[in-house]
């Protein structure tokens, strides 16, 4: 059996960061300004941190203004949410992230609730999440959405293929079930309660794996040829030879390599995709703010 593709989500996702930049461009000429994103980070996680540095250098190559909020992890929540209401107004302001996890004592569900959803580039508010249920325009999850993209070039059509997501988030799982399920594909949601896991994933056509432990589907689970999308990124425990630790998936990747027909690297596969997909997101709703229509092939 030959060795499976590698998918290049990282190759992927700088493609479309061109692809958006010239959009971007093209919405600041029509529109007299540029589409906006606000990210707010709460407290000093350091993982945070790093993502939304991340995130705000990404705007800023795509052409997109970065307006990025750095609270203090006391910040009580009728201050967040008066934050939130004033990005909620101001016509600069077509995207609105809140960075998570957020320090304890602040409710996450009612800070969601609190973002217009026609901002919640994250696709986070329960309107949001209804409207992908019943098939309404609104915003996807951009993990979700990532590994459907990749899913889509990889594949082309994904009518009738047998698909087995593991994990039922409410940020990756639950909307990659529903947009794989969009796409004509025959969905399996699997967990952590799923009996004879390695069964249900062996049917898979398509495997997605989002449950943040690492390297727990094993190259024996996997039907040959099955295409793989590994959501997952774990640090493992540092070593002599690597003193930060390695970054593996939640697929055992060097066995899977001799059996699945292709798929993602960790790192290197769907993380860029996010926040790639954060961007489109972004752009898509500066048009709709705009009254125009949505640049296609984005
Ligand atoms: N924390 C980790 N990933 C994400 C994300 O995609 N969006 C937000 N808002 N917070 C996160």
């Amino acid at each position: 059996m030959p060795e499976a593709v590698r998918i290049d989500g990282k190759g992927f996702a700088d493609g479309l960061r061109a692809r958006i930049a010239a959009a971007a461009e093209a919405f600041a000429l029509h529109a007299g300004r540029r589409p906006g994103l606000a990210v707010v980070l709460v407290g000093e996680d350091a993982a945070s941190q790093v993502y939304v540095g991340a995130k705000g250098r990404a705007c800023i190559e795509a052409g997109i203004a970065s307006f990025e909020h750095r609270l203090p992890a006391t910040t009580g929540a009728a201050e967040l949410l008066v934050l939130i209401e004033r990005l909620n107004r101001d016509p600069e302001v077509d995207g609105i992230l809140v960075q998570l996890p957020l320090p304890e004592g602040l409710d996450e569900q009612a800070v969601i609730a609190a973002i217009d959803p026609d901002k919640d580039v994250d696709g986070f508010h329960v309107i949001n999440a209804g409207r992908l249920s019943v098939g309404q325009e609104g915003f996807v999850p951009c993990t979700p959405l990532g590994c459907l993209m990749l899913l889509r070039d990889h594949l082309g059509d994904l009518s009738g293929l047998e698909a087995v997501v593991i994990g039922r988030s409410n940020i990756v799982g639950k909307p990659m079930a529903q947009l794989l399920t969009d796409a004509n594909a025959t969905v399996t949601i699997a967990h952590s309660r799923t009996r004879d896991l390695p069964e249900v994933v062996r049917r898979a056509d398509i495997v997605v794996a989002a449950v943040g432990r690492p390297e727990m589907v094993r190259g024996d689970w996997i039907k040959p040829g099955a295409t793989v999308i590994d959501v997952g990124i774990n640090r493992l425990p540092p070593t002599e030879d690597r003193p930060k630790g390695r970054l593996v998936g939640d697929v055992a990747y060097a066995e899977a390599l001799g059996v699945a027909g292709a798929i993602t690297p960790v790192p290197g596969g769907v993380g860029p995709m996010t926040i790639a997909v954060l961007l489109r997101n972004t752009l898509v709703a500066a048009h709709r703010h705009a009254g125009m229509d949505a640049p296609s092939g984005i």
